[in-house]
């Protein structure tokens, strides 16, 4: 049998992607081994799902760098310790530099609360109501250069209702998040997706229309 797919999770602060990504694995609907959890903030509350999984953590904190070109080589060396197939932003709030990511080139995943390419940055869900969208969501892809951007992997929408607040939205739309993180992962873990000129393919089909 092949060795299981090894994936590094960052995250920065809640942590409930992890945690959705951690449930599949242990349902057996997740064929990874999650070699390690690295934090750039030591009180980040969703290191506890690492701990009681048994997964290693580790804290790499941007605040005892003097450049972000230092924080990354040190992240680097930390992921690289774990020889990760794939690393895993999961709430991963710092914004990493263009080093970082060639290094990870095509095996560097993302999850943004919203339909990419709109709504980049933060504040997505109050963003969405205060501008009018009729229809919000979230987005896996793969990380490029530029800040939530990149190819798509699988997006979902959620509507907006008349009543939604930003945190009512925002619910919504993190428990889709949590269903579409693993099922993306799985999809790599698999073998089943490439990207070509840009945009990812899923058993050499073009994303969108295979991945309703
Ligand atoms: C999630 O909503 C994720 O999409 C978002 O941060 C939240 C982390 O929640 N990521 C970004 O905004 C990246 N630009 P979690 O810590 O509970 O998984």
């Amino acid at each position: 049998m092949n060795d299981p797919t090894r994936v590094v999770v960052l995250i920065s602060g809640r942590g409930s992607n992890l945690r959705s990504i951690i449930a599949a694995m242990q349902n057996g609907e997740l064929p990874v081994l999650i070699a390690a959890t690295i934090s750039n903030n030591a009180h980040a509350p969703g290191l506890s799902h690492a701990h009681a999984a048994g997964i290693p953590t580790t804290i790499i904190d941007h605040r005892h760098f003097t450049g972000r070109a230092e924080f990354d080589q040190a992240l680097i060396r930390e992921i690289d310790r774990w020889r990760p197939d794939l690393v895993v932003l999961a709430g991963f709030m710092r914004i990493l530099g263009t080093d970082f990511i060639r290094h990870y080139q095509g095996r560097l995943m993302n999850i943004h609360p919203s339909l990419l390419p709109a709504l980049p940055g933060l504040d997505t869900h109050a963003r969405a109501i205060r501008e009018g969208h009729r229809q919000h969501g979230a987005t896996v892809h793969f990380v490029t250069e530029n800040v939530d951007a990149g190819p798509v992997i699988l997006q979902v929408a959620v509507p907006v209702l008349p009543e939604d607040t930003a945190e009512t939205l925002a619910a919504r739309v993190l428990a889709e998040e949590h269903r579409l993180y693993p099922r993306a992962i799985r999809w790599f873990a698999e073998h089943r997706l490439a990207i070509r000129d840009g945009h990812v393919l899923l058993d050499g089909q073009p994303v969108q229309k295979c991945s309703q």
